[in-house]
């Protein structure tokens, strides 16, 4: 398939697109500032908080503490690593057990219950065997993006 540009200039902080690529559902999220830094609280209960697992390999300029070339934005297959479900978005907000107080939100499959933080890392014991794949891309400029 080809690669999509997208303009990602009407995006806000907080807010979430989706694009097709390939047939599949890609999501570009801009991440406000808080959602990133609640991120670094999360590596204990993420499975795999490196990407070091291969089943959807992470390319090299996403292998960091965001799973993204801009800590802002983060770029994924809107697509569980487990059987193929569609994750919802935001799943649990404020308080919740077991997850830091100042929790940010994060990704629900409601197939089999895998989660997922916002940078597509499954968190502990869950039945998807990877992150969130993260789809090659790059900026063209600061506005627009490139998948694939
Ligand atoms: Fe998502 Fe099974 S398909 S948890």
């Amino acid at each position: 398939g080809a690669p999509v540009e997208v303009d990602i200039s009407g995006l806000q902080p907080g807010q979430k697109m989706t694009v097709e690529w390939r047939g599949k559902p890609v999501w570009i999220v801009r991440r406000t500032k808080e959602q990133v830094e609640g991120l670094k609280k999360l590596d204990a209960q993420v499975a795999d908080p490196e990407s070091k697992r291969n089943a959807y390999p992470t390319p090299d300029y996403a292998k960091n503490e965001w799973r993204s070339i801009k800590p802002e934005f983060f770029i994924a297959v809107g697509i569980c690593t487990h059987l193929g479900c569609s994750p919802t978005d935001k799943f649990q907000t404020g308080p919740q057990p077991s997850l830091p107080d100042d929790w940010q939100g994060g990704f629900l499959c409601p197939c089999h219950g895998s989660t997922f933080d916002l940078a597509g890392r499954v968190f502990k014991n869950k039945p998807a065997p990877d992150n969130l794949e993260v789809p090659p891309h790059v900026y063209l400029s600061d506005t627009r993006l490139l998948i694939g």
